[in-house]
Order: structure tokens, then C-alpha cells, then sequence
């Protein structure tokens, strides 16, 4: 197993990766209904930083809210939580990777008395695309599979079944020798990766698209026009 590490946050309890274990008649395994976050660690040299913790844990609770998952923890304990895991496993640089989904009662679609669990772990992950890709570049098409609508999904949440839609478009775009996919919305205008938002440089200005688009709203993608702003560039959100 390679995403692996010691220790797992898991409904408020500290416990041995193996043993973090759902029920296979949870409601999340039949219908994606979870919701998550992707958040990354830095090593610097006053230590592991967590890029943009409030802001991920914020918007984890909104994309549960969307769906009726009310996180049974305040943002305070789950923000606790993700630095707790980080440190007693050990890690300088990392990947955390909380998720609040709806656990075993019914299985009917509408998860009635399903109870929420929640879990935040955490483990080495590198560059996503991989390390060469960083120097490189990487290789990407245009998939044939459309980004959800904006009105079959609220896009801008992070939730487990909305990534279906990625999982056909890099699958298809890795059968076909390319490194990533790029989906387009359903107008055929540029929507994002199969897992991060798209930038453009041309003539001197970064363009990038917005939540009419059908996006993710990134937190990454936030904090390059922050950055643009902040050091001039022009950048362009169409
Ligand atoms: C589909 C998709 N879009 C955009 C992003 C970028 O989001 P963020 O910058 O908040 O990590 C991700 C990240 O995982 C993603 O999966």
C-alpha cells in the first residue's frame, strides 16, 4: 500500500491506520455522499506549515452543509485534528485528507438516520502530477467527458461522488498516453483539470475562469490571483 501512514484521526479518536474501518453498508460506499478536503504540509525551517488550513476546514463544512452532512465536530476540533495527525505521525511534509461522510443505517438513497463520520489522515504525497512534470511540464488533452452542470451539482463543493466525473476523464486521458485531463463545461468552455484549476499566460496576462464556469473554487487557484494583484500582474477571470 503506498498512501499509508501510522495514525488516523477518526471520529474523535486517535487509532492505528488498519483499524480505521467503516461498515461496507455505509451509506458514503453506495452513493459518494461524503464530502473532503485536500490539503497540503510544507517542510520550512520553522517547521511543518499547512497551507491554508482555515480556509480548507471552512470549506469542508460548506460543501457538507450542501448536502445535509452536519459535521458532528466544531471547525475548531477539526482543525486541531489535522495538526494533531500531522505531528504524531511524524511528518515534515504531507498530505491531510479529512472527509465527513454519511456512515451505516438505511440504504435508501436518502440517508434519513445515517450517522456522520469523520476522518482526517494524513501521509506523504508529492507532486501530484509527479516531480518531472514540475520541471517538464505534463502532457494534457481534452477529455470527452463534460463537467458537471452547474445544475446537476453545486460544482464548487468537494464531494466524494462529483468525483466520478474526474475519475472517467483521467482515466480515459491516461489510457490515451496523456498525464491529465481537461473538461470542458457543458457550453464547451474550458472548466478545470480532473484535479486542479487552469491558468492561462498570453500576452503578459494569467487568465482563468470562474464559479460560472462549472469549478471548483480552489484555494490554490484563490491564492494565485491574490498573488497577481498583490505583485501587479494582470490577470483576467472570465
Ligand atoms: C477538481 C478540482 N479542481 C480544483 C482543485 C484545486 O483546489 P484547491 O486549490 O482548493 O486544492 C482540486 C483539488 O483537489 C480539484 O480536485
Amino acid at each position: 500500500m503506498s498512501d499509508q501512514s501510522k495514525l488516523i484521526w477518526f471520529n474523535g479518536e486517535i487509532v492505528p491506520w488498519e483499524e480505521a474501518q467503516i461498515h461496507i453498508m455505509s451509506h458514503v460506499l453506495h452513493y459518494g455522499s461524503g464530502v473532503f478536503e485536500g490539503i497540503k504540509c510544507y517542510s520550512t525551517q520553522n517547521g511543518p506549515a499547512i497551507f491554508r488550513l482555515d480556509d480548507h476546514i471552512k470549506r469542508l463544512f460548506e460543501s457538507g452543509e450542501k448536502y445535509g452532512i452536519i459535521i458532528p465536530y466544531t471547525v475548531s476540533e477539526l482543525t486541531k485534528a489535522c495538526l494533531d495527525i500531522v505531528k504524531l505521525n511524524g511528518f515534515e511534509n504531507c498530505y491531510i485528507r479529512p472527509i465527513a461522510f454519511y456512515g451505516y443505517d438505511t440504504l435508501g438513497v436518502h440517508p434519513k438516520d445515517c450517522p456522520v463520520e469523520v476522518a482526517v489522515a494524513s501521509f506523504f504525497w508529492g507532486a501530484y502530477l509527479g516531480e518531472d512534470g514540475l520541471v517538464n511540464g505534463v502532457n494534457i488533452t481534452v477529455s470527452p467527458w463534460k463537467r458537471l452542470s452547474l445544475e446537476s451539482f453545486p460544482s464548487s463543493t468537494k464531494a466524494s461522488g462529483q468525483y466520478l466525473n474526474s475519475m472517467l476523464a483521467v482515466q480515459d486521458a491516461r489510457k490515451r498516453g496523456y498525464d491529465e485531463a481537461l473538461l470542458l463545461n457543458q457550453d464547451g468552455f474550458v472548466a478545470e483539470g480532473s484535479g486542479q484549476n487552469i491558468f492561462i499566460v498570453k500576452d503578459n496576462k494569467v487568465i482563468t475562469n470562474g464559479e460560472n464556469a462549472s469549478i471548483l473554487m480552489g484555494i490554490t487557484r484563490e491564492t494565485i490571483i491574490q498573488l497577481c494583484h498583490d505583485l501587479e500582474i494582470d490577470i483576467q477571470i472570465m
